[in-house]
């Protein structure tokens, strides 16, 4: 029985030295420690065979044993686990390496060109303000002194929604106006950049999307110099040098007298290329004085007070800042394109 004791140890001990990892430890611990075929309990059932009187000593002997490979196992358990550390040392993330950058992305042109103006603007003391996109017939047109029966409204098909109210996708900003005279009455100063809408068939120079900035000041004796003096402050705000404008007449219903104002082609010097089709002028803004219905409209005197408006195309001047020769590119949402602002 001794010697039986004896081979057990060694065999264990042998196979306790060659495990190589967690299976193969947990194989052996169940060889010799499991309950019902371990080994040693196997031992065990062989010595309730035995006499009485050696019954003592084996049991010693037995128990001796067990705490020899328990312990030779244990051993080993901990040779797996520091291994096991060395693993995950090898497999170290280094967080100091490069990894390929977030890309941040950056404000659209029609925005940067939008905030640069609205900073101009707040500059000379206007309120930046905003109106539905989704407009009143009324607003869009009646109230700008452009009744159903108007020629104006060929030249400003849009997009009709039915619905009882008779909305439409607004065809401009200036229907801004007479909200912010309603909300605010008179003295009053006022930009509103946004999006407008046309029934129109796209090309390089149009689009059924595009944005406007509308201009409004309400005061005492305002007159086309103060207009003039506004729209110069502002082109060479943004142009960055002194910018030369000039008045034409122009008819737009809602202002008496109205005039298309240009300013001197910054390409050519006035001198006349294809940007400004050989005119030295670009066509820039419509604007006039307000007409009294539609201040009457806006809930304002006409005895009273006068205004200035002006509406320019914040799409044009993105174009004619960044010399984009097709107005699609703008809302075409192609990176390559916009990547280049
Ligand atoms: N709303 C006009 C348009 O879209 C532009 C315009 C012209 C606005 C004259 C004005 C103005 O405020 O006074 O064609």
């Amino acid at each position: 029985m001794e010697t039986k004791f004896k081979k057990i140890k060694e065999e264990a001990l042998k196979e306790i030295k060659a495990i190589k990892n967690s299976d193969d430890w947990q194989k052996i611990r169940d060889k010799y420690f499991s309950r019902k075929n371990g080994e040693l309990a196997k031992l065990l059932k062989d010595i309730k065979e035995v006499s009485e009187d050696l019954k003592p000593k084996l049991g010693t002997l037995a128990n001796q044993l067990k705490t020899e490979i328990a312990k030779a196992l244990e051993q080993k358990e901990g040779e797996i686990s520091s291994k096991k550390e060395t693993d995950l040392e090898r497999d170290f993330i280094d967080v100091t390496l490069e990894i390929e950058k977030f890309k941040l992305g950056h404000l659209h042109p029609l925005t940067q060109v939008q905030n640069e103006l609205e900073d101009i603007f707040k500059s000379m003391g206007f309120m930046i303000l905003d109106g539905p996109e989704l407009e009143s017939d009324y607003y869009n047109f009646e109230a700008l002194n452009i009744p159903a029966w108007h020629p104006a409204r060929d030249s400003q098909d849009t997009f009709y929604i039915e619905s009882k109210d008779k909305l439409v996708l607004r065809t401009h900003t200036s229907p801004v106006q007479i909200r912010a005279m309603q909300k605010y009455g008179a003295p009053l100063r006022c930009v509103v950049p946004g999006r407008v809408f046309r029934n129109e068939a796209t090309d390089a120079s149009h689009d059924h999307t595009f944005y406007q900035l509308e201009g409004l000041m309400i005061d005492k004796d305002i007159a086309i110099t103060h207009l003039v003096a506004i729209m110069k402050e502002m082109l060479s705000a943004i142009f960055k040098k002194e910018v030369k404008v000039r008045l034409r007449p122009g008819y737009f219903p809602f202002v008496e007298p109205g005039f298309e104002l240009d300013f001197g082609c910054l390409i050519c010097q006035g001198k006349g290329c294809p940007i400004c089709k050989q005119s030295g002028w670009i066509e820039f803004v419509g604007s006039g004085l307000v007409h009294p219905n539609v201040l009457k409209y806006g809930g304002i005197d006409p005895k009273k007070w006068s205004g200035f408006a002006f509406g320019l195309g914040l799409t044009r001047l993105v174009m004619m800042k960044y010399r984009i020769d097709d107005v699609r590119l703008l809302q075409s949402g192609d990176l390559r394109f916009l990547n280049q602002f």
